[in-house]
């Protein structure tokens, strides 16, 4: 249940924010005054807040000045009409969260809520890199008992006691944000905010003022003054997930930052200081990225003072019954349910196949099986065929080695949800899926081959989607709508997410 507090003295703003917000996963509490506010926020203790700046009473850049006071991580939205921005940056430098323009466009409001509810959790959910102990297992943490996993966590408590620059490596999926959000849980930096940004996921031409903010008229669309994410995270960690995809200029930037801990926003002129720790991730070969003269060699040496690399999933086998173990419990715990158990036949499945998307892949063959399952128990029946079919190594024999990228072959950015076959399909390939679909449904009426098939590609988009419906939604080419009536249909309800 994410917690709102709307500060704003309009009773229209505040009917609306009840409509637009209108969710069993959503409690909404409204404010008329930042006087009010301030009463409230310890006993409501929100998530995130929408503050109005302009309000009767103390104005709501004073109500944030005092708010910072009280909590400095809290992440706040300030709202303002058309003209009266340069507000909302002065309360952006007051450690506001973003801003937002009046009349709202609802799928920007959304967004940026979601996104500042994801910092949120972010921030709060801490993260331990202890390794676990059976009875705690269920606690968030970066789960392993392998020998290279207590590698890593040495190297988190190193990195957290000092305020390096770091930068984890490893394929998609190992935990790589799971461990920067370690680093960050027990650094000196915890009570700040933490924001993640993945660099691959912004179009190259806004990424750089999406970090750096830009002037009024830097180019075309640049209609205000717009602060970055690092004036943002002043005093924070911020953590650039997928550097290896950040244009080379981005990149000067960066390094700047690193040496004097100053920029510029883009089109603008005068220096902007700021104090924020980096740490940086990468599922891409950077010392490739270098030889190509793709990632810049000095930035590639500053990021690479401390360097954690995360062992594939396949390389630490040992860790396997553990890991799921853990995530049986998670699962069980957002279900509010008693966690399943597991047929040591799928353990051994499990432990000898590749896992080529890690723990994430891990996770989501967990979460679907659960759903899959009928009894308390998970049988072979229950894990994707790919599982057993996908074997690489006999059981017990020793771990195979990663499979190095070559020259040509991109990293995977994406990772294939889980079982997914590596084998790259064509549209002609669906025709003949369905033609053999259909011989099926021929032969046995029984099947019900529709719904049979569609319960399971929606499984497979909620998997891989964390349970975001509006992402699985798009994932299969059908509205939300559509999506949520078959979720109720297919009793499925609980692989959403809290959206
Ligand atoms: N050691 C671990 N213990 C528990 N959960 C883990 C561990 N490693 C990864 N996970 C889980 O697996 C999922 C993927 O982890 P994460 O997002 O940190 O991977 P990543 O390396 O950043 O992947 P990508 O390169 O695709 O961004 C997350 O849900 C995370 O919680
Ligand atoms: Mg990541």
């Amino acid at each position: 249940m994410d917690k709102l507090l709307l500060v704003d003295d309009e009773k229209d703003v505040q009917y609306s924010f009840r409509r637009i917000f209108s969710s069993p996963d959503v409690e909404l509490t409204t404010a008329d005054s930042g006087e009010e506010a301030l009463k409230l926020i310890p006993k409501v203790k929100p998530d995130l807040v929408l503050m109005d700046v302009r309000m009767g009473g103390i104005t709501g850049l004073e109500t944030l000045r005092r708010l910072r006071q009280l909590d400095s991580k809290l992440p706040v939205i300030m709202m303002t009409a058309y003209g009266t921005t340069q507000t909302a940056i002065e309360a952006m430098k007051y450690g506001a969260y973003d801003y937002l323009l009046k009349p709202f466009d609802v799928p920007k409001l959304k967004e940026v809520v979601f996104a500042a509810l994801k910092a949120a959790h972010d921030m709060q959910q801490v993260v331990s890199y202890q390794p676990l102990l059976e009875s705690e297992d269920y606690e968030v943490g970066v789960v392993g008992r392998s020998e290279t996993m207590q590698r890593v966590f040495k190297l988190i408590g190193q990195l957290a006691a000092s305020d390096a620059t770091a930068l984890i490596t490893g394929e998609s999926g190992t935990g790589k944000e799971l461990v920067a959000r370690a680093i960050y849980h027990h650094s000196l930096r915890s009570t700040k905010p933490f924001l993640a940004i993945n660099c691959a996921a912004i179009p190259e031409n806004l990424l750089e003022s999406e970090l750096f903010g830009h002037e009024k008229g830097a180019f075309t669309g640049a209609t205000a003054q717009r602060i970055g994410k690092f004036e943002q995270c002043n005093g924070g960690t911020i953590f650039l997930d997928e550097i290896g995809d950040m244009s080379l200029p981005t990149q000067t930037k960066i390094l700047r930052v690193l040496q004097n801990g100053s920029f510029e926003r883009v089109g603008g002129n005068s220096p902007v200081k700021v104090d924020v720790r980096v740490i940086a991730a990468t599922n891409k070969p950077l010392e490739k990225a270098v030889a190509a003269r793709e990632f810049r060699e000095d930035l590639f040496y500053r990021l690479n003072v401390v360097r954690i690399q995360i062992p594939a999933l396949r390389e630490r086998r040992d860790d396997i019954r553990l890991l799921v173990n853990y995530f049986l419990q998670k699962f069980a715990r957002s279900q509010k349910q008693l966690p399943k158990s597991i047929s040591s036949e799928v353990i051994t499945e499990f432990e000898s196949y590749h896992w080529p998307g890690n723990v994430r892949e891990l996770e989501n063959v967990i979460q679907r099986s659960i759903v899959i399952a009928k009894g308390d128990a998970i049988l072979k029946g229950d894990i994707p065929s790919e599982i057993c079919t996908g074997r690489v190594v006999p059981t017990n024999a020793a771990p195979v080695a990663p499979v190095p990228l070559s020259e040509s072959e991109s990293p995977v950015s994406s990772i294939p949800s889980s079982g997914s076959s590596p084998i790259p399909l064509a549209p002609s390939d669906l025709v003949s899926m369905a033609g053999l679909l259909f011989q099926w449904a021929r032969k046995d009426s029984k099947l019900k081959i529709i719904p049979t098939v569609e319960r399971e590609l929606i499984i497979h988009a909620l998997a891989e989607t964390k349970g975001n419906q509006v992402q699985a939604a798009k994932l299969l080419g059908i509205t939300r709508a559509t999506l949520r009536k078959r979720v109720d249909k297919f009793g499925i309800k609980q692989l959403l997410s809290i959206t």
